[in-house]
């Protein structure tokens, strides 16, 4: 049985300053300190040369993006937008990786201009790189994003080794060979990505050993020495009670000998991870307020002004095969709080109208009453920005990073 627990405050914030600094309305915050702390044990874990890559999908809040940027090696983004944001945020375009499929041709102009490092996904999106590279008379400088052959498990969400719309597959990279001529399309590296949401080391080094043997496999075929080896990431953070906590040091273990063998082989090479809810995920809550209480057929309902159009993956709808609680805590305001336990199991809904509004399900824990915070940990990664905001036209979430 799940738990709310009871909190004070966040990072020194006690309820009234995160109610007046959100102006009473649902906002998400997120640490500073714990950002840092989380880059810090990837740093002093992970081998000294191995490069890191914040994925700007996870949280694409401007003042965050710009924080992050300044102390990691560079960025993996998807869209114009965020590689805007990006180069707003002062990160040089040679750090920054554009992947993704379906770009238009004014995001491919812009970073072929920009000398942003583009990511192809396919055949076809080589073409037009190369087109476009004529046409502005310079070099695009471009990795090949690969889908191997070989099924690689372990992942919550797995997006290699099968039939899907990222990347080229293994067997189509002798056309993508053809079209890397070097002078207009610059061979920039390779980009392997097997999955998301991984929470066994054991998984993550078979999958990060495959993506090794298979960037060996295709080095003959190498115009030169890549700059860059972007082996994607994977690292998960455990969002649900009975989840384990990755064993950083453990992937670390087996990153080591990878991490040699590619340096030994190319010396120039920087080899890059590219991860973003493991660097922010935990940094972050969402807080909403307790707006009613009432029974209904014997259950208990806390009713909160916060909801699925903040905070889509807190509610279990954002794809996830089975709902589960988030770790949920409450800060009492105007009142002591007694370690008076409620008698009843409860439901967090939040303010929309549908019965998938449930920020917590079946629920023990303290007394709630009107007017006390709600707050949803693992708030930092796929909040906001992967959430329907504009859903029943509620305010949208306030941001803030402290
Ligand atoms: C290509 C690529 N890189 C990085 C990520 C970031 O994943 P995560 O936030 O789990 O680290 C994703 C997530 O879908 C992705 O598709």
């Amino acid at each position: 049985m799940d738990k709310i627990t009871i909190d004070t405050g966040f990072e020194g914030l006690s309820a009234e300053q995160l109610l007046n600094l959100g102006r009473n309305r649902p906002a998400y915050y997120y640490s500073r300190k714990r950002i840092d702390s989380q880059i810090k044990l990837f740093r002093d874990t992970m081998p000294k040369t191995t490069k890191l890559a914040y994925s700007v999908k996870a949280n694409p809040f401007p003042p965050l993006i710009q924080f992050v940027a300044g102390i990691v090696d560079g960025v993996d983004v998807t869209s114009y937008n965020e590689m805007v944001a990006c180069i707003n945020a002062g990160v040089p375009p040679n750090s920054i990786m554009f992947a993704g499929p379906a770009k238009k041709l004014y995001e491919l102009r812009a970073a072929v201009s920009m000398g942003v490092r583009i990511s192809a996904e396919s055949i076809s999106e080589l073409q037009r790189i190369k087109e476009i590279a004529d046409i502005l008379n310079c070099t695009a400088h471009t990795l090949l994003r690969v889908n191997p052959n070989i099924s690689i498990k372990g992942a919550s969400m797995r997006m290699g080794g099968t039939s899907s719309q990222f990347g080229i597959d293994e067997s189509d990279l002798d056309e993508a060979w053809r079209l890397i001529d070097n002078s207009r399309i610059r061979f920039s590296g390779i980009h392997i990505y097997w999955g998301s949401q991984c929470l066994s080391a054991f998984a993550i080094t078979e999958a990060q050993q495959a993506s090794v043997d298979l960037v060996e496999k295709m080095s003959a075929k190498f115009p030169e020495e890549p700059e860059k080896i972007n082996l994607g990431g994977g690292f998960g953070i455990p969002y649900y009670e009975r989840d384990n906590l990755l064993d950083i040091s453990a992937v670390a273990e087996g990153f080591k000998p990878l991490q040699l063998r590619l340096s030994s082989k190319f010396p120039s090479t920087q080899v890059y991870l590219e991860l973003g809810r493991y660097l922010v995920c935990e940094a972050g809550i969402y807080v909403c307020q307790v707006i009613d209480t009432k029974k209904s057929h014997g259950k208990a309902y806390i009713i909160t002004d916060g909801g699925l159009h903040h905070f889509l993956a807190a509610t279990g709808n954002f794809g996830q095969k089975i709902r589960r609680n988030f770790h949920l805590a409450m800060i009492p305001t105007k009142r002591i709080i007694s370690d008076e336990t409620s008698l009843f199991e409860v439901e967090v809904v939040g303010a929309l109208c549908t019965p998938i509004d449930v920020l917590g399900h079946k629920l023990h824990g303290p007394k709630i009453e009107i007017g006390d915070l709600i707050v949803v940990n693992c708030a930092g990664a796929y909040g906001r920005s992967a959430s329907p905001v504009d859903f029943l036209s509620h305010d949208h979430p306030g941001e803030f990073l402290i």
